[in-house]
């Protein structure tokens, strides 16, 4: 009999749902909340207001794109942490009815966990055990991956995750939220080696990513009031400057743990990983220091539920089930850090 689990993630301005069949993701809908461009930001009471709307249509759609009745699941699983508490109060309530009206188990999902894991929903997937750099807007990590179940951090960022820090400098730069895709695009067209901005050192495998947006903002503000026209003269090569030194400084301390621990196989997860120059840059770092790299799909990159779903497949495997009193975590972790 087939293994049909349904997943749910609300943990930030994403609702979305997912069917995993006996560990194949059949489908991925994402339903995006465009409410929070206007305020520069995701404001979380619109999101837990936006995820209530959305739930139920986002899940009957993905009930019926696998053609797949709500007596046939046999088990729901829904992201219980990191995220908005508010967010995921809505994912948890609504995963809790459905799995106790179905007598069925129930499965918490850590976000950051499945966005590592969202590269064993589609071939080529690393082997254990991998290094996975895990850049979000909420985190930023590097991650010894043993086993399915079974990560270590190594390192992260003991102030801003590298996603907030591209929608920060957007925002100071004066481009719409998020701020990350339009910095990306911006630097298409510019000169990275235009500008230099200031790098923080940390020890170890840490990161610190607040003091180069401070740098970025004090630069903007001499320089516009020499000019006033500055940034929209240099717009691409500030962009470029700035997103060059963010993705080096991610790509430095992940060959420096790549040399210590002697693992070669490299993975990339979360929003961040969507930006163009990382990719390009983890695929030239792979080639010159002959690492396997993987870097997942754009789909599977920004928040969404394929990841939940995936990962909810491998704890059913476990029969790692929570009770249904189970609340949401607002900063769940995944692993003991090594590094605290
Ligand atoms: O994983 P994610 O969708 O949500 C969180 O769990 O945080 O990551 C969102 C972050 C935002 O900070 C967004 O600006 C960033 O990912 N992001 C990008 C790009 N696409 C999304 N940052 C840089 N370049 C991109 N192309
Ligand atoms: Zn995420």
């Amino acid at each position: 009999m087939d293994i049909n689990i349904l997943a749910i993630e609300s943990s930030c301005d994403e609702t979305s749902a997912a069917i995993v069949q006996n560990g194949k993701v059949l489908n991925n809908i994402i339903a995006t909340q465009s409410v929070h461009e206007k305020y520069g930001g995701v404001v979380p009471e619109l999101a837990s207001r936006a995820h209530q709307q959305h739930i139920v249509p986002v899940v009957e759609q993905a009930l019926s794109d696998a053609n797949i009745s709500k007596k046939d699941l046999k088990a729901v699983a829904f992201t219980q942490g990191p995220g908005l508490l508010g967010a995921l109060l809505v994912g948890s309530s609504f995963a809790k009815s459905l799995a106790s009206a179905l007598k069925i188990p129930l499965i918490g999902v850590n976000h950051m966990q499945a966005h590592i894991l969202a590269h064993f929903i589609e071939d080529p997937k690393p082997n254990f055990p991998f290094l996975c750099l895990t850049v979000s807007g909420g985190h930023t990590q590097i991650v010894k991956v043993n086993d399915y179940l079974d990560m270590e951090i190594l390192g992260e960022t003991k102030d801003d995750a590298v996603g907030e820090a591209f929608d920060k400098i957007a925002k100071i730069i004066g481009l719409p939220y998020p701020g990350g895709p339009m910095i990306d695009k911006h630097a298409k067209k510019g000169n990275h080696e235009a500008f230099q901005f200031p790098e923080t050192e940390m020890p170890g495998f840490n990161y610190s990513f607040s003091g180069i947006k401070t740098a970025v903002l004090y630069f903007l503000q001499n320089n516009s009031q020499r000019d006033s026209n500055f940034v929209s003269g240099n717009l691409d090569d500030i962009c470029a400057s700035v997103q060059h030194r963010l993705i080096m400084t991610l790509l430095q301390k992940l060959k420096k743990a790549s040399k210590h621990t002697g693992i070669k196989e490299i993975a990339i997860a979360g929003g961040v990983s969507a930006n163009s120059y990382l990719r390009k840059i983890l695929a030239e770092t792979g080639e010159e220091l002959n690492w396997n790299t993987y870097i997942p799909k754009f789909e599977y990159c920004t928040d969404n539920a394929g990841m939940i779903a995936m990962t909810a497949y491998f704890k059913y495997q476990k029969q790692d089930f929570l009770s249904m009193d189970a609340a949401p975590i607002p900063r769940m972790k995944f692993s003991i850090d090594k590094n605290s």
